[in-house]
């Protein structure tokens, strides 16, 4: 029934070409399928065109390999040429922290206008459970209705969600076990068939719900024992232990014990997003979801705690912090990505601002930032910042540079990763 999948002669789509959509397009067209991506971004539809990546884990050479097989596109029209489609859309949260649906809703219209028989649309997104069934399948119901098409005869819907971790090199898209779900066993068969060319493992579950839990329990599992260890640091630090040597002494249990080390908070686009998801679904039924409600707030106490350490700091050594001149070390939201949504490092510069100091920041990976308010560019001369500065504090770590050697002059050091020195 799906042969055109298993022969590769399928052509299909991907809907949004950012950190997730694009390292997808680029693997399906190396699986041998024809591929088209479509985006609102004119700029990333003629970038990918031109094949110049704009994603850290995608090259330039990987886009020129895969030339004859993937281009890209601001219309969904082309939809009507494909057999299946691929949909990576932001799931971010709006101003109040309720999921903003906004680009999932409009993609979702977009693609019922091109429905047509034998098209098999699978969701990425990371969303709150329901999402496939109640949110974006009654759009394309809606579409289908007037022609007789039914879910898992004429069309076919799936979910799987996507498990990119930027930067990672031990595993791979392909090699990463995919977890899929469609709405029907024919839906399954169908994104089975699709996502079976370009995925080394698929893991079945029963339902797309059953799949958006377990996409969301796996960010909430790290979101928790984020905070957890976050926490242990807290602990520590009130009780005048040294948080590392604690840890390290717990880790050496062979069983029942997986090491998270704390830090300056939490960020990215996914670990203190998703969760929130999740929390809402839950009230959404009246009912809650305590872990995440605790764990966001110990999270979010973190930029706070490492500020109130520079202040301490710099109050040992005779000086406040308006005014003086605080370097902050890696402004990404982890290490090895040029990529600072949601970074704790900018929370930190944000209340430092705030509070008079003189922030400064450097990182490799991100020359300007203009997150939340804080609109800096890195310095240039790193090794004079380092000895001009009142204090230094290593927000993120990358394997690239060695910040505690690079920084190891600095008046005061500070690093929430998490070895404390000088200072206090
Ligand atoms: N980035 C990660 O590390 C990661 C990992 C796992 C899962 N996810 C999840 O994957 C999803 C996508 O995340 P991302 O980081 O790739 O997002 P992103 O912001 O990098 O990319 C989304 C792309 O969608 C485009 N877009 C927005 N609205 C559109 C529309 N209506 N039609 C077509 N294109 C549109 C944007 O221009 C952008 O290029 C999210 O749900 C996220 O939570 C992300």
């Amino acid at each position: 029934m799906f042969e055109h999948f298993h022969n590769r002669a399928a052509r299909v789509a991907v809907v949004g070409l950012g950190y997730v959509g694009l390292p997808l397009a680029v693997a399906l067209a190396a699986s041998g399928y024809e591929v088209t991506g479509i985006d609102v971004d004119a700029a990333k539809v003629d970038a990918v065109n031109q094949r110049r990546s704009y994603v850290a884990d995608v090259a330039d050479t990987d886009l020129v390999a895969q030339a004859p097989r993937l281009q890209a596109t601001g219309d969904y029209a082309i939809l009507a040429q494909c057999d299946a489609v691929s949909i990576c859309l932001p799931t971010p949260l709006d101003r109040s922290g309720q999921p903003d649906l906004s680009s999932l809703l409009a993609s979702g219209r977009e693609i019922a206008q091109h429905l047509h028989p034998g098209l098999t649309i699978v969701l990425e997104s990371t969303s709150y459970p329901g999402t496939t069934t109640e949110l974006l399948l009654p759009l394309l119901e809606a579409a289908a209705q007037p022609q007789g098409w039914q879910v898992g005869e004429t069309f076919f819907v799936a979910f799987s969600p996507e498990r990119v971790d930027p930067g990672r090199a031990d595993w791979t898209i392909r090699t990463t076990p995919k977890i899929i779900a469609g709405v029907t066993g024919n839906c399954l068969a169908a994104a089975q068939a699709y996502y079976g060319q370009v995925f080394d493992s698929l893991v079945p579950v029963s339902s797309p719900t059953a799949a958006e839990m377990a996409k969301l329990f796996e960010n909430t599992y790290r979101f928790v024992n984020i905070s957890l260890v976050n926490e242990l640091l807290l602990m520590c630090d009130k009780l005048g232990l040294d948080c590392r040597e604690v840890l390290d002494a717990a880790a050496t249990k062979p069983f029942g014990f997986a090491k998270f080390t704390p830090g300056p908070g939490v960020g990215g686009p996914c670990i203190p997003v998703d969760p929130h998801y999740l929390a809402w679904k839950m009230k959404a039924v009246n009912s809650s979801a305590r872990f995440i409600e605790l764990a966001g707030r110990i999270n979010a106490e973190m930029p706070r705690y490492w500020v109130q350490k520079v202040q301490e700091a710099l109050s040992s050594a005779g000086k406040a912090v308006k005014g003086s001149r605080v370097l902050v070390l890696g402004a990404a939201y982890k290490a090895d990505v040029a990529d600072a949504r949601e970074s704790p490092a900018v929370d930190i510069l944000q209340r430092l601002l705030q509070q008079g100091a003189e922030a400064r920041y450097h990182d490799p990976y991100i020359p300007s930032l203009n997150e939340k308010g804080v609109l800096l560019t890195a310095v240039a001369d790193l090794e004079g910042e380092v000895q001009k500065a009142d204090c230094v504090l290593i927000a993120t770590a990358h394997s690239v540079y060695d910040w505690a050697s690079i920084a190891r002059d600095a008046a005061i050091l500070i690093d929430t990763r998490f070895t404390v020195q000088g200072g206090y």
